[in-house]
């Protein structure tokens, strides 16, 4: 297996100086940094939008992989693609109120890579029907809209899933996992099959950044 992607949620970081916090991950080994937008209406906090992400742009060049918790995704994708998104994924509970194939394709035209995601409530069987669709899955390990939750060992049935797709050949997604990921968690994931890990919390919330993306990837 390739190397394990470490993308930090900014969500965590100190928005008081966000450019000295982006610049600290990325010295601090950050493969991709993610930026989790939510509108108050799909999930129930409210956090930043394009302008934002356009700023952490100039800040970095690591991938920006952009994770919307809104409804309507299909009309704002294009916004994010512009802000310097390289990835985005968006969800696929009917909450979310947008017609998924489309907004995949729009994701690619734009030039992004299209992620699709669920929340530990959603059956697998509904992303399943887009493989082919988008490139990377999000199997979210909590319920999206705040930082700092526990992480749901019971999502990663839907893991060892992906990576049943994954090698029965064909199309080959990155499997990313959301929410609660610290040492012990990142193990868990990446030993079920994960290789790209989100985490808030347990990088921004350290004392020493390189350290916790070490043991992140159990180095
Ligand atoms: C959850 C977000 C996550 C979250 C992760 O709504 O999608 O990206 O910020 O934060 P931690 O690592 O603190 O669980
Ligand atoms: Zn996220």
């Amino acid at each position: 297996m390739g190397k394990v992607i470490v993308a930090p949620s900014i969500l965590a970081a100190d928005f008081s100086r966000l450019a000295e916090e982006i610049h600290r991950v990325e010295v601090a080994g950050a493969d991709w940094i993610h930026c989790d937008i939510m509108d108050g209406h799909f999930v129930d906090n409210i956090s930043f939008g394009p302008d934002v992400v356009r700023l952490v742009r100039k800040e970095t060049s690591l991938p920006l992989d952009v994770h919307l918790m809104i409804e309507h995704a299909d009309h704002y994708v294009p916004r994010f693609a512009k802000a310097g998104a390289n990835s985005i994924t968006v969800h696929v509970e009917p909450e979310a109120r947008h017609d998924v194939v489309k907004t995949l394709q729009r994701i690619r035209d734009a030039g992004c890579r299209a992620g699709l995601t669920l929340n530990p409530e959603t059956a697998f069987e509904l992303v399943e029907q887009f493989l082919g669709k988008f490139d990377m899955l999000l199997v979210m390990t909590v319920h999206p809209g705040f930082g700092g939750q526990p992480f749901r060992a019971d999502q990663m049935g839907k893991v060892r899933r992906a990576v049943a797709w994954n090698s029965s050949g064909g199309h080959k997604i990155d499997i990313e996992v959301d929410g609660g990921i610290n040492p012990k968690t990142a193990r868990i994931s990446v030993e079920n099959g994960a290789n790209v890990l989100v985490a808030g919390t347990s990088i921004f919330h350290s004392k020493d950044y390189a350290k916790a993306i070490r043991d992140l990837r159990g180095e």
